[in-house]
Order: structure tokens, then C-alpha cells, then sequence
């Protein structure tokens, strides 16, 4: 498809975040069953959902999409509804609330804590590797694609390439440990079921309202300093994340297998804010010594499975740069991608 040069408002913005591909298209005539988002009130679930949807509408298919959240945003609840996703609030802590949850063949689980963990561990413990015990038993007759995060991998200086999926994983803090409880837990439901799963190891997703360019791009903007705590970063378009976990649907498997999901290129800190001065005519400044290790994956595989991502490094950079001068709306959630110590 034809990208346009600039991003007018958030409306353009969740359209192209919802754009599916051929690919995603074709799949949805060969899917068998409706498709169940868990945990779609979020940054990503929104336009995860209604990508599901425009693909299915596409492949001239009769098949549901409905999103399970506790829905604390009502405006993303009536926008689902409004493109035709179908709602259930659930607290998926309670598990007599998942008790009641319809069985549907195919899930994603995208429902979890980070930020606050410090000071409250024991409620990110719960919700990462609690809920999905919960979750893995009432869905064991389904396949189910769980959202993970990089952040279960070691750090690595970027002449590594990033790790693969074959690296031993050794989560630092309790946000990352608790992730890897995550993917523990439904590996033992895999095994213990056969129910069929993917573990989706995501390395940061970009939407113009949040992410890391976002974060760069907004110190540049306002002329505050560039953190480069962590000079290296992999990133991926989040339009090109929601397709390729949808599509990951076919690639469950009991045991239950991991992959990596991120763009091809290790990305700098410096790289990335020299381009953002350029195109904005501000000036940079540097906060923080640039640490040799890194957050980084390897992602070769989802490549070979679904070909290079649609959207280009040097594309989002244009992108977000421009949504910036426009004055673009902002989340107002910072991913803290500088933080290397495991504290959340
Ligand atoms: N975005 C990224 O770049 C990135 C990178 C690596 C990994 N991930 C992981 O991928 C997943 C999706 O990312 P995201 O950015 O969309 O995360 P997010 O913004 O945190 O969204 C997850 C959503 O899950 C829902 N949820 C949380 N607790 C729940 C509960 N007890 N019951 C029901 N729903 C609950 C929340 O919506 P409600 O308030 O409506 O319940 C929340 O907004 C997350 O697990 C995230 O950690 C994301």
C-alpha cells in the first residue's frame, strides 16, 4: 500500500495502525473459529482488534472479534464497538469472572503490569504469572498467542546482533522475572493440556503517541536532553506488530515455542535524535553514559516467516518528527526504554 508522507491526527493514525496486509487476509479465510483479544484496552489491543477485523471483512468471512478488558478507558471500549468489535469487561484477576468468559478457539493474550511494579511487586506477580494459570486452564481447547517481552533475555552489546530465541533466559528485576513466570506458567498449561501456544517476545511497538521514537523525539522537540543510558534499541511499527501476532496464530505449537518480534535493524539512541534535530531544526543534548548492554533481539525468524515489516525505520522517524511540529496528541506514558536495572 501506498504510505502517505505525513500523519495528519490520531484518526489517520489508528487507520493506518489498522491496515492489514495480504497475508493477514488469506489467513482469515483458512482460520477455523472467532478470535478473542484479552487485555484489548491498551496502547497496542485497539487497533490490534479492528486490524483483526478489517482483515476479516476483507476475506469476506463470518467470524467475531471480541475484546475482554476491564475496559478502565471508556472511550477505546466505544470505538470498539463502534467498528463492530464485540465487548466483555472482565477482571481477568478474578477467576471466577474468566469462569464465565465464552470458549473461543483463538487468542491473544495481551493483559499485563509493568510500571508501578517497584513498591508493588506482588500485584505485577499476580497479574504476569497468576492470571495466566487462570487463563491457560479455561482456554486449554484454544490456541493462544501470549504477548511477552525481550525484556526476558539478558543484556547484550549490539556487535551480538540481539539475542535469539535460543538464548537462556535471565530476566533482571521483578517486572522481567515475573514475565518469565508469564511464559512459564502457559508453557506448563502447553504441556500439561496440549493446548497450543506462542510466546510473542516484543521488542517495542510504534504508535506516534507513545513508543521510543516518541520518547527521543519529544526530548528533542522540547529541547530537553536525550537520555542515552541505553544506546541501543530494536523497534517495529505497531501496525506491523499487530499482524504478525495475529498471524502467529498459526504458528501455536504444544510444546509451546517462543519468537522474537521486533524489526531486523539494531537501532542507536544517537542515530535516531541526530535524524530528529535534523528534520525538526533543534539541537541535542545528551543525558546519561551510553551502557554497552542493551535490550536487543534477534528477530530473523519472524522475518523469514513475514518478510520485512511494512514500515521502514527511516519512515517512522519522518512520521513521528512531523507529528511533533503538528503539535500530535501524546499518551503521556514513557516506556522508560533507558532503564537497565530492572526497576519499573
Ligand atoms: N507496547 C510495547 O511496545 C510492548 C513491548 C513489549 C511487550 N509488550 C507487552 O504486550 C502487551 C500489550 O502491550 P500494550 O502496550 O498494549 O500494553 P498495555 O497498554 O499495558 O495494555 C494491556 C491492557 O491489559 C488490560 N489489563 C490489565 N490488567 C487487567 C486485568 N486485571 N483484567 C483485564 N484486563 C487487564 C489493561 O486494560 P484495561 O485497563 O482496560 O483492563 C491494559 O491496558 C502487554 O502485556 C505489554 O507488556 C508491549
Amino acid at each position: 500500500m501506498e504510505y502517505p508522507t505525513e500523519i495528519k491526527d490520531e484518526a489517520q493514525l489508528e487507520d493506518l495502525l489498522s491496515v492489514p496486509n495480504a497475508d493477514l487476509i488469506a489467513l482469515m479465510k483458512r482460520l477455523a473459529g472467532d478470535i478473542m483479544i484479552l487485555g484489548i484496552g491498551g496502547k497496542m489491543g485497539i487497533t490490534l482488534g479492528r486490524q483483526a477485523l478489517n482483515a476479516i471483512s476483507a476475506a469476506g468471512v463470518d467470524k467475531k472479534v471480541i475484546g475482554v478488558s476491564r475496559f478502565s478507558d471508556a472511550a477505546g471500549r466505544k470505538r470498539l464497538e463502534a467498528w463492530g468489535v464485540e465487548t466483555i469487561a472482565c477482571d481477568l484477576l478474578d477467576s471466577n469472572e474468566i469462569a464465565k468468559l465464552p470458549h473461543v478457539k483463538n487468542i491473544i493474550y495481551m493483559a499485563g503490569r509493568k510500571f508501578g511494579t517497584n513498591g508493588t511487586e506482588e500485584l505485577t506477580w499476580a497479574m504476569n504469572a497468576l492470571v495466566p494459570g487462570y487463563v491457560g486452564t479455561h482456554f486449554k481447547n484454544s490456541n493462544i498467542v501470549v504477548f511477552s517481552t525481550g525484556c526476558v533475555y539478558p543484556l547484550v552489546n549490539a556487535q551480538s546482533g540481539g539475542c535469539t530465541e535460543d538464548a537462556a533466559p535471565a530476566p533482571i528485576g521483578e517486572y522481567a522475572q515475573s514475565c518469565l513466570g508469564r511464559e512459564r506458567i502457559f508453557s506448563y498449561c502447553s504441556k500439561q493440556f496440549g493446548t497450543e501456544i506462542l510466546l510473542f517476545r516484543l521488542n517495542y511497538a510504534i504508535d506516534l503517541r507513545y513508543g521510543v521514537l516518541h520518547d527521543i523525539g519529544q526530548q528533542v522537540f522540547q529541547g530537553k536532553p536525550v537520555n542515552n543510558t541505553v544506546g541501543h534499541f530494536n523497534i517495529l511499527w505497531q501496525g506491523d506488530a499487530n499482524s504478525q501476532a495475529l498471524r502467529c496464530l498459526e504458528y501455536c505449537t504444544s510444546p509451546a515455542a517462543s519468537l522474537n518480534i521486533t524489526g531486523p535493524e539494531i537501532v542507536r539512541v544517537e542515530y535516531i535524535a541526530e535524524k530528529f534535530a535534523e528534520l525538526m531544526g533543534k539541537k541535542i543534548r545528551y543525558t546519561g553514559e551510553s551502557a554497552d548492554k542493551c535490550y536487543l533481539n534477534d528477530s530473523s525468524k519472524a522475518t523469514e516467516l513475514f518478510g520485512k515489516p511494512r514500515v521502514s525505520v527511516e519512515q517512522m522517524i519522518k512520521w513521528q518528527a512531523a507529528w511533533f511540529m503538528r503539535g500530535g496528541a501524546s499518551l503521556g506514558k514513557p516506556t522508560h526504554f533507558e532503564v537497565n536495572d530492572g526497576k519499573y
